[in-house]
């Protein structure tokens, strides 16, 4: 890479006003043609882009201004330092209109309220409740593939961690209806993310098939959500989880519940924040030990020491550290999140660079995780690089899977607990095997960096928990 800025983790940002490299300046032609396969595959233009002009440069896109950055100064200054200056940018408009006003899309004084609301749900003492629930779904998850020989581990998970959040968020509630759920919301990412593709995008009255099954699916997970919530408001019963956490939390500055629809709006959210993310991880996860049997000997070696056959807790999740460690590398290597994108709200100077109001920023997040100036064999599965100490010794924001500042992930440590559940709890079951040894699943950026396509395995009983 050129260009990158070099600069201590704790030194104030450069204000020095300087030039940001420019992509060159090209026809009108040209700049359409980028941007169209810019939207078509983001991931290859902006590897090579990072490549060849550095960790900061602006996309000379001519009627918009669209700074890209992988330099973790300036994502610090973006979501850190200076994060008054900046706000979820306008590709956030997307999603509102299927999640509303969630906490991924709200924004000021209004997400300020809304994340005090929700915060005690996601608190350390409550996630003991959702470990059960973590555990009991993996379990019926191993009853069903247990007589299978060979399986597509990325559906699997997919079904895994749906059935997850649905029951973390709305306790059984959903059993019934899981499947459509399922369907309603693969409609729902499959269109926001083509329509955040598109150039041209058309109203949602406009009747396009696309539009017409959208809106269809809408109704049907909004029917389903507004009846849970009226019935329990109705009712007198106990429920222990989120949704219940999230009708009785009071806002301790102005003494107010949620409204009904605000409800809906943050459980839509956590539903499709929490779901793909985590499966894609796993995926990745899966993927990568299949590739490196040495890591998997490893991961194999810990299990067996700290859980042997016994099923996951609460308290030896914590002393699974290697295999907290194969899920951080999986993240760096193919972060779910791979891009997180801002706008300018007010002309100011970012890392010594003149950014404009209106302008949006974005947050490379796949070149950071694989910036050759902070990570050493950038493209290679090193688990052991996440290691407490070599921790430590690096830039604090040079590894954002889960965002940084304010605007951190509110289910990370749910995320994590969830993948630690299900990979341990799996690999103490089955050996598993890449049906094609050759097989190389390349990312696919959607919504989340999704695998292309389904990554089939060979599956057989663990024999006790010697790994061989
Ligand atoms: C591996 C799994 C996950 C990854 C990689 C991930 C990644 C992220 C990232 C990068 C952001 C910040 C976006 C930004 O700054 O624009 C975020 C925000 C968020 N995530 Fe996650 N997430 C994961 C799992 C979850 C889970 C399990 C839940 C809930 C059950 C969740 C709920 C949310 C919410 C509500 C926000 C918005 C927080 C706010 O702005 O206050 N995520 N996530």
């Amino acid at each position: 890479m050129s260009n990158h800025i070099n600069s201590n983790n704790n030194e104030a940002p450069d204000k020095a006003v300087k030039q940001m490299p420019v992509l060159p300046k090209a026809s009108w032609w040209l700049v359409l043609k980028n941007i169209f396969s810019m939207l078509q595959n983001p991931l290859d233009f902006m590897t090579d882009w990072a490549k060849e002009y550095g960790d900061v440069y602006d996309l000379n896109a001519r009627f918009l201004k669209v700074h890209v950055f992988s330099n973790p100064d300036c994502i610090q200054e973006v979501l850190v330092r200076n994060k008054l200056d900046y706000a979820k940018s306008d590709h956030y408009k997307v999603l509102k209109e299927s999640l509303g006003n969630g906490l991924l899309i709200s924004e000021g004084a209004f997400w300020k309220k809304q994340r005090r609301i929700a915060q005690p749900a996601f608190h350390h003492k409550s996630m003991h409740n959702f470990v059960q629930t973590m555990v009991q779904s993996t379990q019926d998850c191993i009853d069903k593939i247990a007589a299978q020989s060979s399986l597509s581990i990325d559906k699997q998970l997919n079904s895994l961690s749906l059935d997850i959040v649905t029951k973390c968020l709305f306790g059984t509630t959903l059993a019934a209806d899981v499947h459509q759920v399922q369907a309603a919301i693969n409609t729902g990412n499959k269109f926001i993310s083509t329509r955040a593709r598109s150039i041209i995008k058309w109203p949602l009255w406009w009747p396009l098939p696309q539009n017409i099954r959208y809106k269809k699916a809408r109704k049907f997970s909004d029917k389903l959500i507004f009846g849970i919530i009226e019935k329990r408001q109705l009712g007198t019963e106990n429920h222990v989880d989120l949704l219940s956490m999230l009708m009785h939390s009071v806002d301790e500055e102005t003494g107010t519940t949620m409204s009904s629809q605000q409800l809906r709006d943050e459980c839509i959210t956590l539903f499709v924040a929490g779901q793909e993310t985590t499966a894609t991880a796993l995926t990745w996860a899966f993927y990568l030990l299949m590739k490196h049997p040495d890591k998997m000997q490893k991961l194999m070696l810990e299990i067996e020491t700290v859980l042997g056959a016994k099923t996951p807790e609460l308290s030896t999740l914590s002393a699974l550290k290697y295999t907290q460690m194969v899920l951080e590398e999986t993240m760096r290597l193919y972060p779910p999140a791979w891009v997180i994108a801002r706008k300018v709200l007010r002309n100011t100077v970012l890392c010594g660079y003149p950014v404009e109001e209106k302008a949006q920023l974005i947050l490379d997040v796949y070149s950071l995780h694989r910036h050759p100036d902070y990570w050493d064999r950038p493209d290679q599965f090193i688990p052991e690089r996440f290691d407490e100490k070599l921790k430590k010794e690096r830039h604090r924001y040079a590894y954002i899977p889960f965002g940084a500042g304010q605007r951190l992930c509110i289910g990370n440590n749910f995320a994590l607990m969830e993948m630690k559940i299900a990979l341990t709890m799996l690999l103490q079951k089955f050996q598993f095997s890449l049906v094609n040894p050759h097989q190389k699943l390349e990312p696919n950026p959607m919504v989340t960096l999704k695998p292309a396509s389904s990554l089939i395995l060979n599956i057989r009983p663990r024999m006790g928990l010697q790994y061989n």
